[in-house]
């Protein structure tokens, strides 16, 4: 982690001291991503897309390069529900739903598809919301998307992600794993480093293609 995140990251966490468990998890969750983003721009990277941003201000609260190209990906629903504000960095809002494969690599290849694109994903509390099924067809999706460079991912276990999905009325069961490393590394990807905010209940990875050229899977 860069001096720059790093401090970031320390900041954060000294706000959320003395703050109940869970919330501070959450603190350390948003810090922790926030330096996954300040890294990646730092490295050279041009673009975000941020799948499942929700509410999310991230990309009107960190200090970034008006030049970096940002996406929000959410329900139209919940982007319904967000309201211009007075940020110097507007994100692209699109109303969307993540598990419809097709429709994502069509926006995806939309986006980073014209130039040449060097883009970090981030998918903050995303996938509890989802099937093991549907997160490997998102990882397929990603894994062919043009630019695609880096994801990072906040994963929790199994029974952390039921608990979620108890809290938010949804059914059947979503995804959760013990072994986030290799369960991602069979989804095709490397683990460039991780962070644990929830240790051991989960945490953050930061993934990049197993392999090092452009693949492109089957959709
Ligand atoms: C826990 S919230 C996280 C929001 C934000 N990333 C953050 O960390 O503050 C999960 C978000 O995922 C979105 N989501 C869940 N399933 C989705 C789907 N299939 N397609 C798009 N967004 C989805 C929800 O609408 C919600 O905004």
């Amino acid at each position: 982690m860069s001096a720059a995140a790093s401090a970031h990251v320390a900041a954060a966490l000294r706000s959320g001291i003395g703050a109940p468990a869970d919330v501070a998890a959450f603190a350390a969750r948003t810090a922790a991503f926030d330096a996954v983003v300040l890294d990646a721009v730092a490295e050279g990277f041009d673009t975000v897309v941020s799948l499942g941003a929700g509410l999310d201000d991230r990309a009107g609260r960190l200090p970034l390069p008006p030049s970096l190209c940002w996406l929000d990906i959410d329900r139209p629903e919940v982007l319904a529900t967000r309201s211009a504000s007075a940020v110097a960095h507007q994100p692209f809002l699109e109303a969307l739903d993540v598990t419809d494969g097709p429709a994502l690599a069509d926006l995806l290849r939309r986006f980073l598809g014209r130039g040449s694109h060097r883009a970090l994903v981030l998918s903050e509390g995303l996938l509890p919301y989802l099937t093991t099924s549907e997160v490997e067809a998102l990882a397929r999706v990603l894994l062919a998307a043009p630019g695609f460079a880096r994801w990072a991912v906040s994963w929790c276990t199994p029974p952390v992600t039921a608990a979620v999905r108890a809290l938010f009325d949804c059914h059947g069961e979503g995804f959760g794993c013990d072994d986030p490393r290799a369960t991602f590394e069979a989804m095709g990807f490397r683990v460039v480093s991780q962070l644990p905010f929830l240790d051991p209940s989960g945490g953050l990875l930061v993934l990049e293609p197993a392999t090092a050229s452009p693949v492109h899977h089957a959709l």
